[in-house]
């Protein structure tokens, strides 16, 4: 699929408008400030899957622990992941950190401006490496995200789906040939924050858009049905069990496998709820078979909601004890790469998925 070509003083014309909009109208946001490519690069894999607002607060926090790239690259995994936790998709914290490694062993510590040389280091796709090397850099790299997918599917009235094959090599060549040279820090931060704040997924606010004269689907009162909606995979509800073995004051986490989902994060021990069984009984089942210790639940904390990735899952907690006189120093791991007792002030040092966080509030206030 090819779009038809803007003429050059279109372009020009648009390429200004847009320019000159975002110097009058952008957020005024932390990694702003003075474009360090280390800032850039951390806020850009933040923002991935993350509101803005949420981003911030991370953003800030996890500067204040790591301040450089450094920093980063010496913190101990477990730091990493907790400065991680309730953002979810942790995979983006362990690249991150796998990666700063990489940058002080093999590149003097500097972040690379050459969205090649980008791309081979962990966690870095096509976006993320012309995000740093525009923004950071100033280079002349092109950068296609959900907002720039929206934005030129209205202005350019593309009705195929934007995660369509043949429709992002399209966004990408677009968002290439629209580039201003030596202004694609400015530009490619224009057309995300104008596809954040003006051609807004829901009810664009057209009747204040400095683009309407270029727009495309706004000409052909097409803006509402522009971009056709990809069709995600279907959400997959799943129903979990977990249990929160509490014994002389301390309670039981395992350590999750580094290759597993979660991996590095800490949980009770649990799992899916099969047929026929209650969650309770789940509970019982699941700690024999992940650590050898036969459990006896005794209280129901509460159900939580959560998601990850497509899957929603309802997981239910309980309070448990030992059935019996057992040997607690050796537990079998086998879902695990390490456990520990600790008491429940000591449960906020370590990182947990969402779902464990929440039942780890709810013991709180039944203490
Ligand atoms: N969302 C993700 N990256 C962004 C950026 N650089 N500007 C505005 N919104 C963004």
């Amino acid at each position: 699929m090819t779009t038809i070509p803007l003429d050059p003083e279109a372009r020009t014309a648009l390429q200004e408008t847009l320019v000159d909009w975002f110097i009058k109208n952008q957020r005024d946001l932390p990694w702003r400030q003075n474009y360090t490519p280390y800032q850039i690069w951390i806020s850009e894999v933040m923002l991935q899957q993350t509101q803005m607002e949420r981003g911030i607060i991370y953003f800030k926090r996890w500067l204040l622990a790591f301040p450089d790239i450094q920093s980063l690259a010496q913190a101990d995994e477990s730091r990493v992941l907790k400065l991680w936790e309730g953002l979810g998709y942790y995979s983006r914290a362990r690249n991150l950190h796998r990666c700063a490694r990489i940058l002080v062993e093999e590149f003097q510590g500097r972040i690379p401006d050459d969205i090649t040389i980008l791309q081979r280091l962990p966690g870095i796709g096509p976006y993320t490496a012309g995000a740093i090397a525009s923004i950071a850099y100033n280079r002349d790299a092109p950068v296609v995200d959900g907002n720039v997918g929206r934005v030129f599917a209205r202005l350019f009235n593309i009705d195929r789906k934007l995660n369509d094959p043949a429709c992002k090599k399209e966004l990408w060549r677009l968002a290439a040939d629209l580039l201003p040279p030596g202004r694609a820090r400015v530009f490619n931060q224009g057309l995300m924050e104008f596809g954040a704040l003006i051609c807004t997924p829901k009810n664009p606010r057209c009747d204040n858009c400095s683009l309407m004269g270029f727009c495309v689907a706004h000409k052909l009162g097409l803006t509402a049905q522009l971009p056709v909606p990809n069709k995600g995979p279907s959400t997959i509800s799943i129903e979990m069990a977990t249990g929160v073995l509490c014994h002389q004051g301390r309670f039981f986490i395992q350590q999750r496998k580094n290759r597993d989902v979660w991996g590095g994060l800490w949980e009770f021990p649990g799992g899916e709820r099969e047929k026929n069984e209650q969650p309770a009984e789940t509970v019982v089942r699941e700690f024999m078979e992940e650590t050898g210790l036969v459990v006896k639940v005794d209280q129901k904390i509460t159900t939580v909601t959560h998601h990850y990735t497509r899957y929603r899952v309802t997981l239910h907690g309980y309070t448990c004890t030992l059935a019996d006189r057992q040997n607690i120093s050796t537990p079998i791991l086998n879902a695990a790469q390490d456990c520990g007792w600790v008491c429940l002030q000591a449960l906020d040092e370590y990182a947990f998925p969402a779902g464990h966080r929440q039942l780890i509030e709810f013991i709180k206030k039944m203490q």
